[in-house]
């Protein structure tokens, strides 16, 4: 046999061990969590979708009530197609990234009227859908149905970049790291969807972010970031630049019936398509002592000197916004986007957390 036959079959029982590895940690210690099917049974495609989009940029303890509450009020792809867009937008509310919610109502819509409410199998037919993503296809398809795909997550870029010990700085890696991990899927496919689950749930409880359990881990023998002890170092993170600070004005207007003034935001942008209260235009902190009142609301007379701050972190930048509040206003030219309304059930809304944060101070 050739030299570069025996590094392959070598290469191969190495995989393989590193899957067996894998997939024995997973059968006693996988979580349990409510998207997924208890042992020997098929994972439900709507659960594992709708999973998989809460998931992307949000934690599993922030997901799972959400989860709950959305199979309690659409427990299937054809409730969710069929509910009103408020409500599905208002069930998301504080769950953050209101994109994913738009998305995610018209891909359910999109399953049922053109694929008989059945999600597509295959990676390239699911990343057609709307709010799916190569990790979201990947993710949908090895779970869901079982298929061979390379999921990488940020908890499976962790793990790769410290058992082959990459020691350039992310996001740099993401492709090298992406690499590593389809060379340890090598067309080996069983259980993939177990596998790509039992890799996130190393990576979030064994090879955690700080003080990974090195100990513990049913991978620690071939990791090479250990054998060098330099795992907990990885990955390594290009300097990120300071997140820059916004400052704008937040409105509570009322008027002589004690109703209060709301808006929709337009669709498309942040927080796009939610309910909340007016603001000012958003600046950057050059522009904070030019910062204008609304064009409608300069008119207004605002009232009191305790100017309350709410201050919000958004992914891209931090924001500070100091309220305003009128005296009550008798009329009011406004744009389409604005209404009145009862202050009493302003919450059912489901307002986003920074307008949230507004109700909190009891205006
Ligand atoms: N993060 C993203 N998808 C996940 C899943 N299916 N299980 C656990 N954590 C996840």
């Amino acid at each position: 046999m050739t030299s570069s036959k025996t590094g392959n079959k070598r290469k191969l029982k190495e995989i393989r061990e590193f899957r067996k590895q894998v997939l024995a940690w997973y059968d006693r210690h996988a979580r349990i969590l409510p998207w997924r099917s208890p042992p020997g049974q098929k994972p439900d495609p709507y659960h594992v979708w709708l999973s998989e989009i809460m998931l992307q940029q949000t934690t599993v303890g922030a997901v799972i009530p959400y989860f709950e509450k959305f199979l309690r009020k659409w427990p299937d792809i054809k409730a969710l197609a069929n509910a009103e867009r408020q409500d599905v937008m208002s069930a998301w509310a504080g769950l953050g990234y209101y994109t994913r919610a738009r998305n995610l109502h018209t891909c359910a819509k999109v399953v049922l009227e053109e694929m008989n409410g059945i999600f597509p199998e295959e990676e390239k037919a699911l990343l057609a859908l709307p709010g799916i993503g190569p990790y979201t296809a990947a993710a949908v398809s090895a779970i869901a149905f079982n298929k061979p795909t390379n999921v990488v997550d940020g908890n499976i870029e962790r793990i790769m970049a410290r058992y082959f010990a990459v020691t350039e700085p992310l996001p740099g890696i993401k492709k090298k790291l992406k690499a590593h991990a389809l060379a340890l899927s090598n067309k080996q496919s069983e259980r993939p969807g177990d596998y790509a689950q039992a890799l996130m749930d190393i990576g979030a409880g064994i090879c955690t972010p700080r003080t990974p359990k090195c100990g513990i881990c049913p991978i620690q023998a071939g990791c090479k970031g250990y054998n060098q002890g330099i795992a907990k170092d990885l990955p390594a993170r290009a300097v990120k630049p300071l997140k820059p600070q916004r400052f704008g004005f937040l409105y509570w207007i009322q008027d002589k019936e004690g109703r209060v003034l709301l808006h929709r935001r337009p669709e498309k942008g942040l927080l796009g398509g939610t309910y909340g209260l007016p603001t000012s235009d958003w600046v950057d902190a050059s522009e904070r002592d030019n910062l204008e009142h609304l064009k409608h609301f300069q008119e207004i007379r605002f009232e009191g000197d305790d100017r309350k701050k709410i201050r919000h972190s958004f992914t891209h930048f931090d924001l500070e916004l100091e309220v305003r509040r009128s005296a009550p206003v008798k009329s009011l030219k406004i744009g389409k986007d604005y209404f009145w309304h009862r202050t009493e059930d302003i919450g059912d809304f489901g307002f986003p957390s920074v307008f949230k944060k507004a109700l909190k101070l009891n205006l």
